[in-house]
């Protein structure tokens, strides 16, 4: 038995569930109001045969104990994995590794504390009437877990030692400098302290702004084992699940931003920190929501960097639009919007003075590409020779990723733009060419040899379905579209989300956690029919089809299940049931 399921073997879902709600008894199942929403009537199940629950309401998700621990903690699988191990006394052979890396957060949090501490100090007072003076309130401080770091020399030191912690772990999580004739000395002194924290909540690295005009402006901590800004998002932990309930998530430069939208009580904006957006940032966003805002700063927005940026994150969020967000409706594509703030100003300012005037803003910030052209076409003289062609270029990677309406669209707004034709601008954006891309990297894995229709069991069929697509990239296309609630297995569906993050597959391992990393190599080296390039693509598609009935009956009976057995079903249940029939059926026509 694998770790996980030892520990699944050890918990009853209803005992975990009910430490959150209250769940009354319905039939062989138990019915509670939803946890994840609020709502008067109960929609919420709790299946123990099948240890697992699911939403009917407005959430209209399910999973095993596993995905509720992380729902209700907003924990990553990792982890969930590690408090439900605890809980259950199961241990966890692969752990160790990670030690270290636990010991940098509680690292981090030891001068996170410490900071926050100093705030309060005489020494501080620069610090607090600076926040004063910038509007920010005390909730504001404590929310963000805002410090100062004393300009005595090393102060941090002294206090980590202290604290007993090993000096050489403070080094490498950047709090300590070592120089070169081997002493130690704070990085941070004298500066306006914000703790950045990773996805799951925990203290990474900081920020640190200067409270005069000693450059720089703000200084962070260097890549570490536990901190990489091009993969962290300022304020991410606090504005999840507002993005998610907003269906919109804005995206601004700076901690100051973030901290003014949260204090006005916008909370689903984040911060990139002021690096142009990254594939990585893009990532961990896309799923969350339908749009997204980028607040980008005017001189930027032109520039290539910015572009490239747009465009890795065009490509990325385009990509989540071929999976549906509700397991019964298709999903419209993720839209990026531009918001430009009046005057240069940025969001902290606007907000501040502002107010609700925000919420105008970014409801009419303009689709991408409409505000993409005024302003590179601005970027070049347009009408000196060549200036156009630069446009065009500059423009021609993000028409790339258009869908075709949208291209016959905005050609003719960027040939209005240029005083030209849309002949002449197709003509020219054909003329430029393709970047070197990454595309395509496809390797030839040589599996082994066994029959492919003995992937009866329940389990096998998602591992089978898994192996597939980890060891054929060329099945991409079409695995992305399988909705991950398809797995039944909390461990597999991560690992299926994790292999849509990441396009190689190095990054997506390290990406994966120690227990995941061997059940990712076990599925890996599940023999799988050797065929022609047709028959896997057959082959998986079959499996897609009924990894998807498989999850439609599985709601459909759910459904029932929820149902009051005294009232007769309504005219809503049974066009839904209608519905469902529908698409079960699809899975079938669609085998062949
Ligand atoms: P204020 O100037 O205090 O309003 O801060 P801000 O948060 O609005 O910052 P700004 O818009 O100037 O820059 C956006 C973000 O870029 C900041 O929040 C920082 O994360 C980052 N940043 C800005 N200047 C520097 C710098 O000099 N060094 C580093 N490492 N990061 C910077
Ligand atoms: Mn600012």
């Amino acid at each position: 038995m694998s770790e996980i399921d030892d520990i699944k073997s050890r918990l009853d879902v209803v005992e975990i569930v009910s430490e959150k709600v209250r769940l009354q008894r319905a039939g062989r199942n138990y019915k509670a109001n939803c946890p994840f929403h609020n709502e008067k009537t109960p929609s919420f199940i709790v299946d123990p045969g099948r240890q697992s629950w699911r939403c009917f309401g407005s959430c209209g998700i399910g999973g095993d104990v596993f995905s509720f621990v992380m729902k209700t903690e907003n924990m990553e699988f990792s982890d969930a994995l590690r408090m439900l191990a605890h809980r259950t006394g199961v241990e966890l052979r692969g752990y160790k590794k990670n030690e270290s890396r636990d010991s940098y957060f509680e690292i981090n949090k030891i001068a996170l504390d410490f900071y926050k501490d100093s705030l309060m100090t005489d020494e501080a007072i620069v610090a607090r009437n600076y926040l004063k003076s910038r509007g920010v309130n005390q909730q504001s401080i404590e929310d963000f877990d805002l410090g100062y770091s004393p300009r005595v020399r090393d102060s941090l030191k002294s206090h980590l030692l202290f604290h007993e912690v090993d000096l050489e772990k403070a080094v490498e999580c950047g709090l300590i400098n070592r120089l070169d004739d081997g002493n130690t000395r704070d990085f941070f002194w004298g500066r306006l302290m914000f703790p950045i924290f990773d996805r799951s909540g925990r203290p990474a690295g900081f920020g640190a702004r200067s409270l005069d005009d000693s450059m720089p402006k703000y200084i962070n901590t260097s890549a570490t084992t536990v901190f990489d800004k091009r993969n962290t998002l300022y304020g991410f932990h606090k504005a999840r699940e507002a993005i998610r309930d907003a269906d919109l998530g804005v995206i601004v430069e700076g901690y100051m931003d973030v901290i003014a939208a949260h204090e006005y009580g916008y909370k689903n904006v984040v911060a990139s920190m002021g690096t142009a957006l990254t594939a990585e940032q893009v990532r961990q966003l896309k799923n969350l929501a339908k749009t997204f805002v980028l607040a980008l700063d005017q001189d930027a927005a032109g520039q290539e960097a910015t572009l490239r940026s747009l465009e890795s994150a065009w490509q990325i969020f385009g990509d989540s639009s071929r999976r549906s967000q509700d397991p019964l409706f298709a999903g419209n594509p993720t839209k990026i919007n531009v918001v430009s703030l009046p005057e240069g100003k940025d969001p902290d300012d606007f907000i501040r003075t502002h107010g609700s005037e925000w919420e105008k803003v970014v409801r009419n910030a303009l689709p991408l590409m409409e505000y993409l052209i005024p302003v590179v076409s601005d970027r070049f003289d347009i009408n000196s020779p060549g200036g156009k062609g630069r446009v065009v270029e500059s423009l021609s990677p993000i028409f790339r990723l258009l869908d075709p309406f949208d291209t016959e669209k905005y050609v003719g707004m960027l040939a209005e733009q240029l005083s030209a034709t849309s002949e002449t601008v197709n003509a020219a954006l054909k003329q430029v060419p393709r970047r070197p891309g990454s595309q395509n990297t496809s390797i030839d894995v040589k599996p082994e040899f066994e029959n492919s229709n003995q992937v009866e069991n329940t389990y096998k069929l998602d591992e089978y379905t898994l192996s597939l697509m980890l060891n054929r990239p060329e099945l991409r296309e079409v695995a992305i579209q399988i909705d991950p609630e398809c797995f039944i297995r909390t461990e597999d569906r991560e690992i299926y989300l994790k292999w849509l993050e990441f396009d190689s597959d190095e990054s997506l391992f390290d990406a994966l956690d120690v227990v995941l990393k061997e059940r990712f190599s076990n599925i890996q080296k599940y023999s799988i029919v050797p065929s022609t390039n047709t028959d896997i693509l057959i082959d998986f598609n079959s499996c897609a089809n009924r990894l998807e009935r498989r999850r439609l009956q599985q709601y459909r009976s759910d459904l029932i299940q929820s149902q009051d057995i005294e009232s007769p079903p309504s005219i809503s249940l049974q066009s839904e049931l209608g519905n469902l029939d529908k698409k079960i059926l699809e899975t079938y026509t669609s085998d062949s």
